[in-house]
């Protein structure tokens, strides 16, 4: 009797093959793929298996899409219902250059089309993007996916990447005292906070712009949302921080706030995080706030080249998509 060896050559890249053959590469040991399919043919089907491997990945990298901004925004209806920028339009001082108000523009580009220089009114507020948070944890129903679509990039080598957290593995992190301690806590949210902490210099003093009420936390409304929560596509433990953060309800404010503080630098800890290197125009980046943070990165291209990146964004649809803040609350951050 004769044996046969079989001898099972390993490939050079690992994927995997979903049954649509959408393949994955993970990014990170514990979340983060970069994901080839064929958008040629997007269709339900097609968007079914893309959320399955966020649930799986949390945020999804995939290159060379081909998308322009219908097809963005056809696609993203796919996902759920879309939020929309239609309340804020004439806001942070510029009217819609896009050409659909479901477009969130968070690139550097004047409507004028000129690249926007530092300083400005514009860059102050988006400073905040600098900082790990989920989208619209601000508001009463916050995001659930964002899709974000290159349009135009600056040379490579000048930066402008965007990095990625994962929070169900920070949450892991913790030790089992800190875990009790936290796992009934509810996060009073505001885009303010995370925009006055952006502008305060070394010296702790914030630009006077946005020292007045407008820019006060306290006087406006918070988008109240429970730290730890069960992220329901994948069943796992989410630890639902952000750099809006501002402070815990019935804590004393700069208790909940030194607290918050020290879980945010948790979850934005280097084994916890990668960064996307944006190559090509019609890269797509598609990642579940409700699972991971993101920020992005400052880069030598600011006021310089253009970085023209334009988001859609679904809301949740899970059950804890309201937070505390009573389904079907109409009042926004910006608009209260
Ligand atoms: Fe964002």
């Amino acid at each position: 009797m004769t044996t046969t060896q079989v001898i099972t050559k390993k490939p050079v890249i690992q994927t995997k093959t979903a049954n649509n053959g959408i393949r994955y590469k993970p990014l990170h040991p514990t979340f983060g793929a970069e994901a080839y399919a064929d958008f040629s043919l997007i269709n339900q089907e097609f968007v079914e298996e893309i959320k399955k491997g966020l649930a799986k990945y949390g945020v999804l990298v995939f290159r060379k899409t081909g998308l322009d901004d219908a097809r963005h925004v056809e696609m993203s209806k796919l996902f759920g219902d879309l939020d929309d920028i239609a309340p804020f339009v004439g806001g942070l001082g510029q009217k819609n250059r896009l050409s659909s108000d479901y477009l969130f523009d968070v690139g550097n580009v004047n409507p004028d089309g000129t690249v926007m220089q530092p300083g400005g009114m514009r860059d102050l507020l988006l400073r905040c993007n600098y900082h790990f948070h989920a989208d619209s944890a601000f508001n009463p129903r916050r995001a659930g996916i964002s899709l974000l679509l290159a349009h135009e990039l600056p040379p490579a080598g000048f930066g402008g990447d965007t990095e990625f957290a994962d929070t169900r593995t920070a949450y892991q992190g913790l030790d089992d005292a800190r875990k009790e301690e936290i796992k009934d806590w509810v996060v009073c949210n505001s885009q303010l906070n995370c925009r006055r902490n952006a502008n305060i210099d070394e010296n702790g003093k914030l630009n006077p712009l946005l020292d007045t009420d407008e820019f006060d936390p306290m006087k406006h409304k918070f988008g109240k949302h429970k730290l730890v929560q069960t992220h329901e596509p994948s069943g796992q433990t989410n630890l639902y921080i952000a750099a809006h953060a501002h402070h815990v309800e019935d804590l004393p404010i700069e208790e909940g706030q030194k607290q918050l503080h020290d879980l945010l630098l948790h979850a934005g800890k280097p084994e916890y995080t990668f960064k996307v290197t944006w190559q090509d125009v019609g890269d797509l980046v598609i990642w579940d706030n409700t699972c991971t943070l993101h920020r992005s990165v400052p880069g030598r291209y600011a006021g310089i080249y253009k970085r023209d990146l334009r988001r859609t964004t679904v809301h949740d649809m899970s059950s804890q998509a309201w937070g505390l803040n009573g389904e079907g609350a109409t009042w926004r951050s910006g608009l209260d």
